[in-house]
């Protein structure tokens, strides 16, 4: 089995590519820390992988369609787009340099890489996309306004390859985790209702993965909160924001 993961220096894409990691498997590992990066594929190998890294920025679109075109060389069973950034801003307005950064980083980098490999995959007529999405794309906090809009973008672009692709015989996948411990979230500031651990986060992702759930929301009860307040009046949403520690970004 072939599987490509994006951001695999650290965090969940980290968690995935240890986990994919057996003998018989071959992994593509991208992201931009070289040693970081070269640490997990060490890792990966020793549990019996073979392993093939790619440092790349991937806001460098068009490295990024070269690297997809080398990819579709060879068959493709399952693409990981895990790769992301999140910025946060207590007060104020964001930032347009961050806005960019975040929406090409957790965006726009992923038709960039993908663009040359959906051809590959049609041909295929088999192989998953995956895509690490966040319960931040369902509700969006005054903080982290690029964040949820990248995010919430996201899950649309998903939407429509999944119509686009399943008639293929494809599987396109969108995970929508909630808090979960990797490097993202220990700078956060705030509480984190229903934090998990990585490792938990991640089995309960593959778990999603070998299920080929086409939207995988979770935790469940973090999940069930959003969708409950979500169908509150506007004047009600308003307070449940004001009330939380978010708005301040304590
Ligand atoms: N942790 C959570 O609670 C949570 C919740 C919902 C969704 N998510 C999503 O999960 C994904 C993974 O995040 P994480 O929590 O595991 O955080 P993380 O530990 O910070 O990992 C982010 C990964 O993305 C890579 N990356 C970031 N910018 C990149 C760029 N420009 N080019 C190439 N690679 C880049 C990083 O690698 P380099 O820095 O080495 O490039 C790193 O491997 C993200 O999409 C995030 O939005 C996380």
């Amino acid at each position: 089995m072939r599987i490509v993961i994006t951001g695999a220096s650290s965090g969940l894409g980290e968690a995935m590519a240890l986990h994919y990691a057996t003998k018989g498997t071959e992994l593509v590992l991208i992201a931009r820390r070289e040693e970081k990066l070269q640490q997990v594929a060490r890792r990966c190998r020793d549990k019996g992988a073979s392993v093939e890294t790619v440092v790349s920025d991937v806001n460098d679109f068009e490295k990024m369609g070269e690297i997809g075109k080398q990819l579709a060389q060879t068959p493709i069973d399952r693409i990981i787009l895990n790769a992301g950034v999140s910025v946060g801003h207590a007060g104020g307005v964001t930032p347009f340099d961050d806005f960019h950064r975040v929406f090409q980083t957790n965006f726009l980098s992923i038709h960039a890489l993908l663009e040359p490999i959906i051809p590959k995959l049609i041909k295929q007529t088999s192989g998953e996309i995956v895509f690490i999405s966040s319960l931040a794309s369902l509700f969006t906090m005054p903080t982290s306004i690029a964040y949820s809009s990248s995010k919430r973008a996201l899950n649309a672009y998903a939407e429509g390859l999944h119509y686009q692709l399943h008639p293929y015989g494809m599987s396109v996948m969108t995970i929508l985790p909630g808090f979960i411990d990797t490097e993202m979230t220990r700078k956060n500031r705030f509480k984190m209702p229903f934090f998990m651990k990585t490792e938990e986060g991640v089995a309960r992702i593959a778990h999603a993965i070998e299920r080929k759930k086409i939207r995988y929301a979770f935790p469940f009860r973090f999940y069930l909160m959003i969708q409950i307040v979500s169908l509150f009046p506007q004047s009600l949403r308003d307070k449940i924001v004001n009330f939380t520690n978010f708005k301040k970004g304590a």
